[in-house]
């Protein structure tokens, strides 16, 4: 059994996914309410918070599995990138938990993480296939060739991710923290053509999303408390199909370039309602895999090589990829 840890952002996750794939527990303790009154996540309460947590998540993922550490083959953990003392929490229970056991221990990229929640059963998608990864932290068109090596980026954002985007926007009408989710909900009850924003046109296969954040923040300033209120849903579903409509694009015409015949759509954004309705051709992650979770980790550690005990007592975290 593979036991996979994921403590990158404000997510203390822990899972236990069997050597084909199958998934026994996948137990997600999310931060966000502590994050939301400071309107984002403060990594410093967010790494204090993670040693509360990390132990009894551990514990209850084996516990919904049915099982205990002697069951545990393989222990594999998010090294980065992602907030380094958030990270650091993660590393060492891992690294702390495999000793323990004498057990093998993998440390997983965050990325390839989210690509690995494509992997799970019972509808696993095979490479080679075109991918979207679109969450706070990234957005890239990759392709990816095997199950392990590193994919080819074709496409990356050039200043915010659309997560960020969708994050930030929602600051911007009042909504919650995290965002994404809030303005999918509200976006419903409104009317996706009420407001032009614009889609930006960067060239090649790159995304450019902070003059739609500056278009939304004009259009929210010229209207009051009041009119805020009424309009609300028209400025969330324009401003999210206006992101939609660029990741939709920019995802198709990479299909065009590469010839690619498989598309997947991973990380946040990909639970996103009206971009898994906008690209039909492609296959959304699970619903319950998009946003961070231990068993994309978990699923990652089956194709990467473990380092055997206890070689990984020095391994380190890494906030970038760079
Ligand atoms: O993959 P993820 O959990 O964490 C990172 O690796 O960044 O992605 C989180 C991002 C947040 O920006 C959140 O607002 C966004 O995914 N998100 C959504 C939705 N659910 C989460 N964005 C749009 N629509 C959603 N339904
Ligand atoms: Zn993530």
């Amino acid at each position: 059994m593979i036991l996979g840890l994921e403590t990158s952002c404000d997510e203390t996750a822990a899972a236990v996914v069997t050597p084909d794939g199958r998934i026994l527990s996948n137990v997600v303790s999310s931060q966000a309410d502590l994050h939301a009154r400071y309107g984002g996540v403060v990594p410093e309460v967010a790494s204090r918070r993670h040693l509360e947590l990390v132990t009894p998540v551990v514990q209850e993922a084996l516990a919904e599995a049915n099982l205990t550490l002697d069951d545990v083959d393989l222990v594999g953990v998010t090294a980065g990138p992602g907030l380094i003392g958030a990270l650091l929490v993660g590393v060492a229970a891992a690294k702390a938990i495999a000793w323990a056991r004498r057990l093998p221990l993998a440390a997983v990229d965050h990325l390839h993480g989210h690509i690995a929640s494509l992997y799970l059963e019972p509808d696993p998608v095979e490479p080679p296939f075109l991918c979207l990864l679109a969450s706070g932290g990234h957005t890239l068109l990759l392709d990816v060739q095997d199950h392990n090596s590193k994919a080819r980026v074709l496409g990356a954002t050039l200043d915010d991710a659309a997560g960020e985007a969708f994050d930030k926007g929602a600051r911007l009408l009042g909504l919650g923290y995290p965002g994404g989710a809030e303005i999918d909900r509200i976006a419903r009850a409104g009317d996706p053509s009420a407001y032009e924003f614009p889609v930006a046109r960067v060239p090649g296969l790159d995304f450019s999303f902070s003059g739609l954040k500056t278009a939304l923040l004009y259009s929210v300033r010229e209207l009051s408390e009041k009119e805020l209120e009424s309009r609300r849903p028209d400025l969330a579903a324009s401003f999210q199909r206006a992101i939609v409509r660029a990741l939709a694009e920019r995802t198709r015409q990479a299909a065009g370039q590469t010839g690619a015949t498989t598309i997947a759509v991973v990380g946040g954004v990909a639970a996103n309602s009206e971009l898994r309705a906008a690209l039909t051709e492609a296959t959304a992650a699970p619903l319950a895999l998009c946003t961070d979770n231990a068993a994309m980790i978990a699923s990652a550690a089956r194709f990467s090589n473990p380092v055997p005990y206890p070689g990984y007592l020095g391994l380190d975290a890494y906030a970038s990829s760079a």
